[in-house]
């Protein structure tokens, strides 16, 4: 019997997180201020703590994980890599199917590794409160955590149509300490501004940071920060423990290396979290396929412009190169509330841009029947997020069959679905329907960004 469960020591968890921007062949752009001119670490400074500002602009490849954020994660860390046999008996392929089961977190998905991180940093920096912004509620939970075991209190704004949909994250945020908002609020003026515009609006994760910034902006004691759970290159980083345990995983059982590395792409971080330890081994010579799976609602690296853009929709964020699909995006109310965002990660856009890694869109129908095959073999019910994922891993696993060849699959779990029922009772119900993001959409974000800077698609021209 091949093992199903392949756990590493707690011991034996990594003591450093990995950055892949020195090994990129090609640096990703520097982020920029509103005036065009290149940001600096001192124009975080009035959101993030320094020493987070440090990691941000940070090209050593490995950084030291102070001792204490590794005893806090290890309340769950390190997390299993599971073999989902079930799923591949069923599916009759010979590719063999791993993850990252990263739903073994308090609140249950993959967010904690960097809320942790964060609000550890913050409370060496002195920060008295932190303010975020959250799409589906595993951000804002999982940050209200955070916040609560460093002794700092924290605001969550959280995407209307999500706040409405789904009552459950609030209780969470609420028991873990956290005042949670529905946004865009009369709390702020970009806010207000929204409201202005469309009092009906459903909100969006960039509308939501706008308005989290925003507060934590205008606090004059400087003492209030904004914390952001995806994107940013410091929060690839805090994820890619994921990553860096799976190799030792695979290590222990033989396998040298997986043949396809896969997660759901929102702002990009617990698929880089897996990914980028392994695209350094591509970078060196692996042949590893990796496959960012994002909704085909919100296609940012298959269809979005790869360009200079706001993180957020009021553009009070520096810009920063990436795909996106302008910061004016309001996304369609699919119930992956976590992948609905106009941009990406900028590093795993240079990574894309490279050719490193090949992104996928997958509708949100064949998510859910993914998910609806996962949870009847495998038998645990995964996020809608973690839905996109799965989608591919069937399509790779469909395709190693048809091909006749033995791959090895492994994916990010990035979180159960436990608090997503009303999306599995729609799916059964028949009432889930498919959205395309239209050509025309692409022209007007083209349109909103033509006066930003441009960022060139720049290659090392290797075939990789
Ligand atoms: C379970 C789950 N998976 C994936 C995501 C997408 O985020 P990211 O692309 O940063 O991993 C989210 C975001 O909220 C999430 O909650």
């Amino acid at each position: 019997m091949e093992p199903i469960k392949i756990n590493l020591p707690e011991q034996d968890i990594p003591k450093q997180w990995y950055n892949l921007v020195p090994d990129l062949p090609v640096a990703p752009h520097p982020a920029l201020r509103p005036d065009g001119k290149i940001a600096a670490p001192e124009d975080y400074a009035a959101i993030f703590p320094m020493n987070l500002v440090e990691q941000e602009f940070s090209t050593e490849p490995l950084i030291d994980i102070p001792t204490e954020i590794i005893e806090h994660i290890m309340r769950w860390r390190p997390t299993p890599l599971r073999r989902a046999i079930w799923l591949e008996r069923h599916l009759k392929t010979p590719a063999k199917i791993y993850y990252k089961d990263e739903s073994v977190s308090p609140g249950g998905s993959h967010k904690p590794n960097t809320a942790i991180a964060q609000a550890w940093y913050n409370k060496q920096a002195g920060t008295k409160t932190i303010t975020t912004e959250t799409g589906a509620g595993q951000w804002g939970s999982a940050l209200s955590l955070a916040c609560q075991l460093m002794g700092i209190d924290c605001k969550v704004f959280m995407v209307k149509v999500s706040f409405d949909q789904k009552p459950t994250p609030q209780m969470l945020m609420r028991t873990w300490g956290g005042e949670c908002v529905a946004s865009p609020s009369t709390e702020t003026e970009a806010g207000r501004r929204f409201l202005a515009k469309d009092p009906n609006s459903p909100g969006s994760l960039g509308m939501a940071i706008s308005e989290a910034v925003e507060a934590a902006v205008k606090d004059s004691t400087g003492s209030t920060k904004y914390a952001l759970g995806s994107v940013l290159n410091h929060v690839m980083l805090h994820q890619t423990i994921i990553g860096l345990e799976a190799q030792k995983q695979f290590a222990s059982i033989g396998v040298k290396k997986p043949d396809i590395v896969i997660g759901c792409a929102g702002g990009g971080s617990n698929f880089a979290g897996l990914a980028f330890p392994y695209t350094r081994d591509k970078i060196h010579g692996a042949d590893i396929e990796i496959i960012p799976c994002e909704p085909a609602s919100s296609p940012a690296l298959t269809k979005g412009v790869f360009t200079y853009d706001f993180g957020d929709s009021a553009g009070m964020t520096p810009m920063m190169a990436m795909h996106t699909l302008g910061h004016g995006f309001v996304p369609k109310p699919i119930h992956a509330g976590g992948l609905r965002y106009h941009g990406m990660s900028p590093i795993v856009s240079q990574a894309v841009v490279e050719g490193l890694m090949a992104p996928r869109a997958i509708n949100q129908l064949d998510a859910f029947e993914a998910a609806v095959t996962w949870a009847r073999t495998e038998g645990f019910i995964i996020a809608p997020e973690t839905s996109h994922a799965v989608a591919g891993v069937i399509q790779e696993a469909i395709k190693a069959r048809e091909e006749g060849k033995e791959k090895t699959i492994v994916f990010t779990l990035s979180g159960h679905g436990l608090l997503d029922l009303q999306g599995y009772e729609k799916y059964l119900n028949g009432e889930i329907v498919n959205y395309d993001h239209p050509t025309e959409e692409i022209a007007k974000a083209e349109e909103e960004l033509k006066d930003l800077p441009k960022a060139e698609a720049r290659t090392s021209g290797k075939k990789w």
